[in-house]
């Protein structure tokens, strides 16, 4: 038999967007949930050793318990097969995307209100969290504005999703300072020249996963905005907790947005009149 040479397809110059980055994330956890179910089919189950011969590993356990080691086999196939799809020459986007890039460039040619012009590649990045959609939706207009990249931070625990107990049990974890991991967040919020810190108000405060974000120190020396989306548009003690989270960086400004998808037209005068901001002090300098 001739010698096996394994040939993986040179992926090095394909550069995913932070957007495709984190979808690693998530694909590497459905590479392990699907791992886990075929072991388990034959018979596996976890042990604190691996043992062939008993049938036994000590990975079969969720994904967020592995040890970082173990996650990154997952995610180096995660990202050699995003890689490998771009490469081959496919587009990945959400199916309710419809702006992309060229169509925001196309867009812009006509309608110069439409962008704030200079806003390059690596100018802005927009970190965000989103239960309900609202603030998602801003950091969305910003993008198609803009071309900013988004960085979601998604949590391993959220409340329901539904009823009484999203505010329940969703306001129970700020008071009590419940904490949640979120997924690794794949790109370098020093590689830009400005970033946008946006977050539901939850209980007045930071919903878990904006403070798991702001736990770890993730961005030094940046030009920082920050948006509180509430339902009351009282999000000062939110804004406060993510200034000190981010002590280091240079807070620019702050800006309270009250139930932005009940009045999008004047969330888009506040976002525009942010962005020119931003345009006019973070990108002007050098
Ligand atoms: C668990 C929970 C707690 C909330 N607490 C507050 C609050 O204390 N004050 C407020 O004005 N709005 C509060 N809200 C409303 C949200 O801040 C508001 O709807 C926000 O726009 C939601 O952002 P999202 O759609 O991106 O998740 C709360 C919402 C949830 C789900």
């Amino acid at each position: 038999m001739t010698e096996y040479r394994p040939n993986p397809v040179d992926t090095d110059d394909v550069e995913l967007t932070p957007e495709l980055l984190q979808l690693t994330e998530q694909i590497a956890e459905n590479v392990h949930e699907v791992w886990a179910v075929g072991r388990m089919k034959e018979g596996w189950t976890y042990g604190q050793v691996k043992d062939a011969d008993k049938k036994q590993t000590p990975w079969l356990v969720p994904y967020g318990d592995l040890p970082e080691s173990e996650k990154d086999y997952d995610r180096n196939t995660a990202l050699a097969t995003l890689k490998l799809i771009v490469k081959l020459g496919y587009e990945i986007r959400p199916a309710a995307e419809r702006v992309t890039r060229a169509a925001r460039d196309e867009a812009a040619k006509d309608d110069q209100s439409k962008t704030y012009g200079e806003f390059k590649a690596k100018d802005l990045a927009v970190v965000y969290y989103s239960f309900e959609g609202s603030t998602e939706a801003v950091a969305k207009m910003i993008r198609e504005k803009t071309g900013a990249d988004l960085v979601k931070l998604m949590p391993e625990t959220e409340p329901p999703r539904t009823g009484f107990g999203k505010f329940f049990y969703g306001g129970k974890s700020v008071i009590l300072k419940e904490r949640t991991r979120i997924r690794k967040l794949m790109v370098d919020l020093n590689d830009y020249k400005a970033v946008i810190v946006a977050s539901p108000v939850w209980a007045g405060s930071c919903p878990p996963a904006v403070e798991a974000f702001l736990e770890r120190r993730r961005m030094e020396d940046k030009d920082v905005y920050i948006i509180a989306c509430s339902g009351s548009g009282k999000g000062e003690k939110a804004i406060r907790r993510i200034s000190e989270g981010l002590k280091g960086n240079r807070i620019m400004s702050a800006m309270n947005l009250a139930s932005p998808a009940k009045s999008p037209a004047e969330t888009e005068q506040l976002i525009n009149g942010l962005l020119r901001d931003i345009k006019d002090t973070s990108l002007s300098k050098d």
